[in-house]
């Protein structure tokens, strides 16, 4: 029998590490504002990317079935309202204010010729990888596949045609 954990006490292996994502950016906040005009650069940025990119597998993305395209496109608004528009802007058009704060290039995501409009894989393995320019890694950094796939589909399902009218 498991022994009963009391209330905020990390549960599982995934809180811990959601408990100490959260410290960590408490951490790097500190850091910045402490370092006032320095930008903090996180160790090896590419190092990151390439790590993840060696974990990635289409095949995490397999076994993820939804009951109707409604409720996909529903949790990918709430993962994108939460974890993406703060960078990549309420309609995807990147530049929001915060990024130029961090001093970040957000691209937009929804422009006419954008190369991965038509491939949901590549758009769930570039949120999966991140970049080294700053964007999270996102399949180590507290997002689920399930999260990562229901993003991938709101951004090509939802913010794509709602801004480009069709
Ligand atoms: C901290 C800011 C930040 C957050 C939060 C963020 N991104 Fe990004 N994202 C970036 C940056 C910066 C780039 C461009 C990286 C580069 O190419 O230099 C980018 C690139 C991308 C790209 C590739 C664009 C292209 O044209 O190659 C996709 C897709 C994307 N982000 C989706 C997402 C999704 C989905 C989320 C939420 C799960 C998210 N991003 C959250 C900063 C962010």
């Amino acid at each position: 029998m498991r022994a009963m954990t009391g209330a905020g006490t990390p549960r599982n292996h995934f809180d811990l590490i959601r408990a100490g994502a959260r410290w960590g950016n408490i951490t790097v906040l500190a850091f910045v504002a402490a370092c006032g005009e320095h930008d903090f650069e996180p160790p090896d940025p590419q190092l990151r990317v390439d790590a993840a990119h060696v974990r990635y597998t289409p095949a995490l993305f397999d076994t993820i079935g939804w009951p109707d395209d409604d409720i996909r496109a529903h949790s990918g608004n709430e993962v994108y309202a939460t974890r993406c528009r703060v960078c990549h802007g309420p309609l995807g058009e990147g530049g929001t204010q915060y990024a130029r704060v961090q001093n970040l290039e957000v691209p937009s995501l929804v422009d006419e010729g954008w190369p991965l409009a038509t491939n949901i894989d590549s758009v769930r393995h570039r949120v999966y990888v991140g970049h080294a320019g700053g964007m999270p890694t996102w399949g180590v950094a507290g997002i689920t596949p399930r999260e990562v796939d229901a993003a991938a589909f709101y951004v090509l399902e939802l913010l794509r045609p709602e801004v480009l009218g069709r």
